[in-house]
């Protein structure tokens, strides 16, 4: 209700539109949201049939270059993020995520983490390389490539690094990581890449000569899908803010930093964490029985019911669907092969206290539903309000989560940027402002003040 309009000079319509509700910044060909039914497609596939039938690496195939890959083309491209996935991280790059405290947020260190990237990279002083250098499909190829393999190597870094572990490498193919995906990331007629098992292995296995960690395929294919759900939502804060970066000619990866960077605040990515943290408080309260008095407070404005509501969406968000039934099979899986797995991490620990969480959340989901505050609100979960139960019950630290998020929305990222620099209008982002502050007045010296 606060839009404000005026004409200022050779500026044109100002339009005064705090938080760009009714402001949009770009034409998009990338995702599509009907936020009043609850849609939400990329390049026009419909998410349900995506989540149900893709994998990850496809969907940032798909988001980047607007069509799904033929068998050759899904194959190529799983070889090029396999191939720049097996080169590692710069040794200077984990030197910097190695020196930063072992408490240190993981999200902050994957914002210290990227940030280093970009630089080490000499095609990334963008100063020296001059705006166009990244107009040729080949040279953007060389960023996304580089950001989609960095972002699990970087995470499990940082993760390792967290428990007192020096990361270990990549391994280019081995069969048991690779091969357990359950379709997800199977490269066409080639050797199987699997981008999430491949993840996994960096995470959990204990040490560079060890066997590879091997998740329960359930865990994988969900995990994978969760990639995928995240991979895009249009011009949300952290996207967006790839753009305003991408519009001053800086690199990629450094603008993948500064969307990280963004993505850390708990209205954005960091509600997966603090979802978590609120069931675990109702839990300590008393679980399903403290649900009404949490929600008065709610009501009363004093804390926010996290994972609920958003921007655009006024139903339920889709992919609060379809995470609420993958959150179900994980604690099948991980109930019932808890035993059947070499991973701690990947099919282990912590199955009960998530399958308690979402008994929490499932009720903590119908109050409110069923509560006027929310539903004349048109509040309804979110992506991340069952995210989190399935992270916690995979044994993943709750800083990591908003990292998993990191890794899925890389691939958004990249194809926003990409887009950018197509778009023959794109200009340097540069908002107006509707100043409101002291007109005109002359300086008083030290000692003549109040
Ligand atoms: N709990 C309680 N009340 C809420 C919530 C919530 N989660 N979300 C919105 N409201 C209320 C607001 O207080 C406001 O009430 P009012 O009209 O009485 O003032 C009304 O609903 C409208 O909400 P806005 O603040 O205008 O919604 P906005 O679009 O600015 O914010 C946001 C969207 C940031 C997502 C908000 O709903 C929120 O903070 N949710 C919790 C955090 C969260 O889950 N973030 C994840 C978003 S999804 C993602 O990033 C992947």
């Amino acid at each position: 209700g606060l839009v404000r309009a005026s004409v200022l000079g050779a500026a044109g319509l100002t339009v005064y539109d705090p938080g760009y509700t009714n402001t949009a910044s770009a034409t998009s060909t990338i995702t599509y949201i009907d936020g009043g039914r609850g849609i939400l497609r990329y390049r026009g596939y419909p998410i349900e049939q995506l989540a149900a039938r893709s994998h990850f690496l496809e969907a940032a195939y798909l988001l980047s270059y607007g069509e799904l890959p033929t068998a050759a083309q899904g194959a190529a491209f799983s070889s090029r993020v396999a191939a720049a996935a097996g080169a590692g991280l710069p040794a200077n790059v984990l030197a910097v995520v190695a020196a930063l405290p072992r408490g240190v947020h993981p999200m902050s260190a994957l914002v210290t983490g990227l940030a280093a990237l970009g630089g080490v990279h000499a095609e990334t002083n963008p100063a020296l390389a001059g705006p166009h250098v990244y107009d040729t499909p080949a040279a953007q190829d060389v960023q996304l490539f580089r950001v989609l393999a960095a972002m699990p190597l970087l995470a499990a870094a940082i993760y390792r690094h967290a428990r007192g572990r020096p990361p270990v490498s990549p391994r280019p193919y081995d069969p048991a990581i690779h091969g357990t995906a359950g379709g997800a990331g199977a490269a066409g007629g080639g050797r199987p890449f699997s981008y999430t098992g491949l993840f996994l292995d960096l995470l959990e296995r204990r040490s560079e000569g060890s066997p590879s960690a091997v998740a329960h395929p359930v865990v994988v294919r969900a995990l994978d899908t969760l990639l995928l759900l995240h991979a895009d939502h249009e011009l949300n804060c952290s996207t967006a803010t790839v753009r305003q970066l991408a519009s001053s000619g800086v690199d990629a990866t450094t603008a993948v930093a500064g969307a990280a960077a963004a993505l850390y605040g708990p209205l954005h990515g960091g509600a997966t964490e603090a979802v978590l943290g609120m069931l675990g408080r109702l839990a300590a309260a008393g679980g399903v029985a403290a649900i009404p008095d949490f929600l008065a407070t709610v009501k009363r404005g004093e804390v926010k019911l996290m994972g609920f509501g958003h921007r655009v969406y006024r139903q339920y968000d889709p992919r609060a669907t379809l995470v609420r039934r993958l959150a179900y099979e994980v604690f099948e899986a991980v109930a019932a092969g808890s035993d059947g797995s070499d991973s701690g991490g990947g099919g282990g620990s912590g199955g009960g206290g998530g399958a308690g969480l979402v008994a929490i959340a499932v009720a903590l989901e119908k109050a409110a539903l069923a509560d006027d505050y929310f539903a004349s609100r048109r509040l309804y979960p979110n992506v991340d309000f069952y995210t989190g139960v399935i992270y916690q019950a995979l044994g993943l630290d709750a800083g990591m989560y908003t990292v998993l998020f990191a890794i899925g929305r890389s691939a958004g990222w990249m194809a926003h940027w990409r887009e950018f620099l197509a778009d023959p209008e794109a200009r340097i982002a540069r908002p107006r402002q509707w100043y409101v502050g002291a007109p005109e007045r002359a300086y008083v010296d030290v000692h003549a003040r109040g």
